[in-house]
């Protein structure tokens, strides 16, 4: 028996942070060794709204050691660049021919994203679900791991793929395997630091709302003891009023590797001043291998190039020939 796949990604713009990890990146580590995982840099997406093309490249770099810091094993799992396939980008120009416009004007993301742009909205941004669309059904993956934030995106996958399988395929011969959303529970929201009803996000313009993954230590404790809480005594999970201490808890809870109710218990009574510093050390302590590990990586130009090269070959096994189904489905000469 095969092994299910899964496929993720993460787009190339700025630091990682502890929602890509929470969310993601440490999910995809748990499944490696009885899935069979394709993740990638998503670089195609990093340039849908104005970037600087003397970081791009770098970013790319800064993903992949992340991946690789944070426990994903090369030798396991695939890890590869969007951009350097371009079965991406030609499987969404398909795409884009079977895409009614209107499904794209509902998604959340290009809503908030596009009202920040102003008048430089690209059509790109627009189109980015439309990518990601083919980003996922290229690999035919059973599921796909990812954050609360992608929900909508998964949802547009899938109507993609049955629309695509309605119009070029038939019930008994579907051209593309629709796969499932995989959202956990724990760490899917990861809240800003600063206001406990936003997610903490690379795009919100203070840094005090996130830890980034290289975050030193001073960072962190910094970001922690200025972080928004309530005046309440004694801390809770789940209180709709106390969104801050929801979260605060909720990364104490992930990053000390504890149950839900063994933190519940231990936290109960306590007061900021008391939990802040200690959540502050538990961040300090589990991100201290990652950065170690990642700084190695980092200077190691010569080991990520051969990862990525790999990962390549290998994603284009799985990539091309998916898109040759598609296109000799859609009729065009072969
Ligand atoms: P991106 O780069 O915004 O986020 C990468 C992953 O991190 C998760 N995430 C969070 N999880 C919990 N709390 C948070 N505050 C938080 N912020 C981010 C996201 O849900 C995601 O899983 N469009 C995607 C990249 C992409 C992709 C794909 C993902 C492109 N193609 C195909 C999966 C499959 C994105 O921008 O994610």
């Amino acid at each position: 028996m095969s092994k299910p796949r899964i496929l993720s990604g993460i787009q190339t713009t700025g630091n990682l942070h502890l929602g890509n990890y929470l969310g993601a990146i440490r999910n995809w580590v748990e499944m490696q060794s009885d899935h069979e995982c394709f993740l990638f840099m998503a670089d195609l997406h990093a340039v849908t709204v104005p970037h600087d093309p003397a970081v791009l490249a770098e970013n790319t770099f800064k993903v992949a050691a992340t991946y690789i810091a944070c426990g994903i094993d090369p030798a396991q799992s695939t890890i590869f660049i969007q951009s350097q396939l371009p079965e991406h980008s030609e499987l969404a120009w398909l795409f884009n021919c079977v895409t009614p416009l209107g499904w794209l004007e509902r998604m959340i993301q290009f809503k908030e994203k596009a009202v920040k742009q102003g008048d430089n909205v690209s059509i790109g941004l627009m189109d980015y679900p439309v990518l990601q669309a083919a980003d996922i059904l290229l690999y035919e993956p059973d599921s796909v791991p990812v954050g609360e934030d992608q929900k909508q995106h998964l949802e547009l996958t899938r109507d993609i793929a049955a629309r695509v399988n309605f119009q070029f395929g038939s019930e008994e011969k579907p051209v593309l395997k629709i796969p499932e959303p995989l959202i956990r529970k724990a760490g899917a929201r990861v809240m800003s630091l600063t206001d406990g009803t936003k997610k903490m996000s690379k795009s919100d313009p203070s840094d005090q709302s996130r830890i980034d993954l290289t975050d030193d230590p001073q960072a962190i404790t910094k970001k922690i003891k200025r972080a928004k809480t309530d005046p309440a005594r004694g801390l809770e999970f789940d209180n709709p009023e106390r969104p801050e201490c929801n979260n605060l808890l909720s990364l104490y809870q992930l990053l000390s590797n504890q149950s839900k109710e063994a933190v519940a218990a231990e936290c109960k009574e306590m007061g900021w001043g008391q939990f802040k510093p200690l959540l502050a050390e538990t961040t300090v302590e589990a991100l201290r291998p990652i950065q170690e590990k990642y700084h190695d990586l980092m200077s190691d130009r010569a080991y990520l190039n051969q990862v990525l090269a790999d990962g390549k070959t290998k994603a284009q096994a799985i990539a091309a020939p998916t898109l040759a189904k598609v296109k000799a489905a859609m009729g065009f000469v072969q």
